[in-house]
């Protein structure tokens, strides 16, 4: 009439659920993306994306040490000129702002922590596609990679320790790892956005780069609909010599996170990306959700799914709850 096996004696009390927790994401284990803007003085708020801002060059430095401080596992680096042509030049140009961030940060924290840069041409080119155009308007594959190759190397050259490129051009992580061994940069590695999906999670990022984007980015994003195909990018990716690869956006891609980390023998990531954070923030600010629970439910889920890093802009404030023992 009663029942012998009772879940529940597992759950009673704080100290025999932390027992027998399966999944707790470590701190060292997530990654604040941040972003750089040339020309600034002070830290610039980014009004999609509360809390997160765009820095100085100065106040980068400054945040990547707390970042350092906070026991992090790494930092992603973007960076937002001031000018911007068809082809993307300041994105090769290694005083470009983004290559110059890698240098600021990487002799500010050195080997502290891990200091990765995206790898893509949008945030440099005047239509904010991630390559160079054809005249009929159209991204070309082939011309885009010597472009990502140069790319890859000014930022393995200013010292970061992880190139992650993000622009989903077929062949992008061979051409990068092919310059990269050729010029002695045996060590640099590559986080693979293997699996980045054309979504439109991505809204918040937009103006956090002041994308010039006109159109979208269908014909060389996956469809969200597809799953085996995420399968086969991560394949090709790992062919062409990829160290870790990404799934991208996290949270509404969780079987893809979950079915490439049952696939691979190499470390996986997600990106939970800005418009998952936006939603959190805007939810938790009209007193509608727990935001402190929300996040590290979050966390929890992404991490129970397979993603072994997660690149969240609640790196730091979630590493400061899990110390606390949230
Ligand atoms: C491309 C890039 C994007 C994001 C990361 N790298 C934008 C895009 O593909 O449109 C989005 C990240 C986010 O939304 O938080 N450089």
């Amino acid at each position: 009439m009663f029942p012998s096996v009772r879940p529940r004696r597992l759950r009673r009390t704080p100290a025999i659920r932390r027992l027998v927790s399966e999944t707790r994401p470590a701190p060292a284990e997530l990654v604040l993306p941040m972003f750089v803007h040339e020309g600034l003085t002070e830290p610039r708020p980014i009004t999609s994306l509360p809390g997160v801002v765009q820095h100085s060059r100065d106040s980068l430095r400054k945040a990547a040490a707390e970042a350092v401080q906070a026991g992090i596992g790494g930092i992603m680096l973007f960076g937002i000129p001031t000018t911007r042509d068809e082809i993307g030049s300041a994105g090769t140009d290694p005083n470009g702002i983004l290559n110059a961030a890698i240098r600021d940060v990487i002799s500010e924290v050195g080997d502290a922590t891990v200091v990765m840069s995206d790898l893509c041409l949008d945030e440099f080119t005047s239509h904010g596609h991630c390559g160079v155009l054809r005249p009929d308007g159209s991204v070309d594959n082939d011309a885009t990679l010597q472009r990502y190759a140069d790319m890859g190397l000014a930022q393995a050259e200013a010292g970061a320790h992880v190139l992650g490129p993000s622009g989903m051009m077929d062949g992008q992580v061979g051409v990068i790892r092919e310059a990269l061994d050729e010029a002695g940069h045996t060590d640099t590695a590559v986080l693979a956005y293997a699996a980045k999906y054309a979504s439109a999670f991505f809204g918040p990022f937009r103006e956090a780069v002041e994308s010039t984007l006109q159109g979208d980015r269908k014909a060389y994003q996956q469809d969200p609909a597809n799953l085996k195909e995420a399968l086969r990018e991560v394949a090709l990716d790992l062919a062409e010599g990829a160290d870790m690869v990404m799934v991208k956006p996290a949270l509404p891609y969780l079987d893809v996170v979950s079915a490439v980390a049952e696939s691979v023998d190499v470390p996986v990531a997600a990106y939970q990306v800005s418009g998952e954070y936006a939603m959190v923030e805007a939810a938790a600010a009209n007193g509608w959700i727990e935001r402190e629970r929300v996040i590290l439910e979050q966390l929890t889920s992404i991490r129970r799914a397979g993603a072994q890093i997660i690149l969240t802009y609640w790196a730091v404030e979630a590493a400061q709850l899990l110390r606390r023992g949230y």
